[in-house]
């Protein structure tokens, strides 16, 4: 396995930064001077590691800088992105890519029971990294990523990967809710109807192909027998044949939850829960939970009361705010409610249902243009900037992410345990719940670690 690398910044990054400040006599220049068109120098040495699939997703982007290097265990996805890439080296280990001389960044597209070892070893290596959601598996991955990278906060860019939060609708939800559109805020709902029922583990089934080095797929999760049944998906869909799995993935937490969480998160400036609480189907010790129900309880901050959050999935469903209101028609989506109504929405629209006898709109006042939030532009290559210019902000950061994963990931552990359980957020304890406590981190394989 490679050694850990010194810490000090990669000297051609270093190069980017100090080329571009150079001759203006200014640490930073706006990116457009910067980096001129398309000039070599202004470049990033990206890695690539999952070249199919989501991989292919990045591929439009990625071309406008330097793919030097892809990685995947499959040898048949590794010529794949080779074909957009020929000049990029190969790799099947990922822990050899990410050794590779001159990189700067690295784009995780694996699955999700290696986003966590391939950031943190790439923030280890002081690379930026874009990382398909979730950011990690377990409570602790995650805390473990974050924690690192805000040491490193301002140097490393770093996007977790829900790129639906370009959607202008993120913007307008968040102006309403904090402009007061409901009144003073108390409770958040989100759900998703997603359901991948699984019976357990897919049995032993043959083989792995010569091309598919399945060991290193296994990673550093327990191993488990190979069934092609979790290579069967089609491109960017195959995470559904694996991800109900707990030692592969967190069901639809970390699918689809990532992307609804992340527009209840964006509207609610909230960092980690005081406690978690679950309920749901009957527990399996194979698989995730199809139907669940979590709730957390968080404080205060300077623009709202304490308030609730819920995360229903799989059937399960907050009751509707008004008989003609069926939210069952949205199929995965987050109701604010607030001391003087509702606002329901979706990735894409919203609907404002004003409720109560004070519920006269006289305390709401829809901003001006020109404070109207400005659009994001495109998620993937607002990474790419901030790259560039560390000091610029990426949405999705994996503070912003982390906190919200770390959320839905506290659900999954009181939905084991069947208990209420308090939290403490800062020193990522669970108070007064041992069981729980013992869920926050998981074991790994021999000769796998996540600092590496
Ligand atoms: N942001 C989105 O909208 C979105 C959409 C789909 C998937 N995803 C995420 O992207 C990730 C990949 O999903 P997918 O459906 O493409 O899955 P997948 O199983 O097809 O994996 C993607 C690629 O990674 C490779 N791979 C798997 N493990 C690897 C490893 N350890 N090292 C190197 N390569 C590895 C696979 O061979 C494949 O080529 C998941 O984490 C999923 O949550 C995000």
């Amino acid at each position: 396995m490679p050694s850990k690398p010194s810490t000090s910044l990669g000297s051609r990054r270093q190069f980017l930064k100090t080329s571009a400040a150079f001759g203006a006599g200014v640490t930073f220049l706006p990116s457009t001077i910067i980096r001129g068109a398309d000039a070599p120098s202004n470049k990033l040495n990206i890695a690539l590691i999952g070249t199919w699939g989501r991989g292919a997703a990045h591929f439009g982007v990625l071309k406008k800088e330097n793919v030097v290097a892809l990685c995947d265990i499959d040898e048949n996805h590794l010529e794949f992105g080779a074909k957009t890439f020929p000049n990029a080296q190969k790799y099947v280990d990922w822990r050899k890519a990410l050794d590779q001389k001159g990189l700067d960044a690295v784009v995780c597209c694996t699955t999700d029971h290696t986003h966590a070892f391939i950031s943190n070893w790439a923030l280890n290596r002081n690379l930026h990294v874009y990382c398909e959601k979730p950011l990690g598996n377990c409570v602790h991955e995650v805390r473990v990523v974050r924690e690192h990278w805000l040491k490193k906060k301002g140097k490393l860019a770093t996007q977790v990967g829900t790129q639906r939060h370009a959607i202008p609708n993120f913007n307008r939800v968040r102006e309403m809710v904090i402009d007061g559109a409901i009144g003073e805020l108390t409770d958040v709902y989100a759900w998703g109807n997603r359901k991948i029922p699984r019976p357990g583990y897919l049995p032993a089934q043959g083989d792995p192909p010569k091309h598919l080095h399945y060991d290193l797929w296994i990673g550093p999760s327990p191993m488990h027998p190979y069934n092609p049944g979790y290579f069967a998906g089609g491109p960017g869909a195959n995470c559904l044949s694996w991800n109900m799995f707990w030692d592969f993935g967190t069901g639809q937490i970390g699918d689809m939850g990532s992307h609804v969480m992340d527009l209840a998160w964006n509207a609610i400036d909230v960092k980690l829960p005081t406690s978690a609480s679950a309920t749901g189907e009957p527990f399996n010790k194979d698989v995730v939970p199809v139907r669940m129900t979590s709730s957390f309880e968080f404080p205060a901050n300077d623009w709202h009361g304490p308030i609730k959050l819920s995360w229903y999935m799989g059937g399960d469903m907050p009751r509707s705010p008004q008989g003609y209101v069926d939210l069952n028609k949205v199929g995965h989506g987050v109701m604010f409610k607030g001391k003087e109504g509702f606002l329901v929405a979706d990735f894409a629209s919203r609907v404002l249902l004003p409720y109560g006898r004070n519920a006269d709109m006289a305390y709401y006042k829809p901003r001006s243009k020109d404070k109207v939030l400005p659009d994001l532009g495109g998620f993937q290559e607002q990474w790419i900037e901030a790259c560039k210019d560390p000091s610029k902000k990426t949405a999705c950061d994996f503070e912003y992410s982390g906190n919200a994963i770390e959320t839905m990931l506290l659900g999954l552990i009181a939905y084991r345990v069947g208990k209420k359980f308090k939290y403490d957020g800062a020193a990522g304890k669970v108070l007064d719940c041992p069981e729980a406590q013992a869920l926050i981190a998981r074991q790994y394989r021999d000769g796998w670690t996540l600092d590496g």
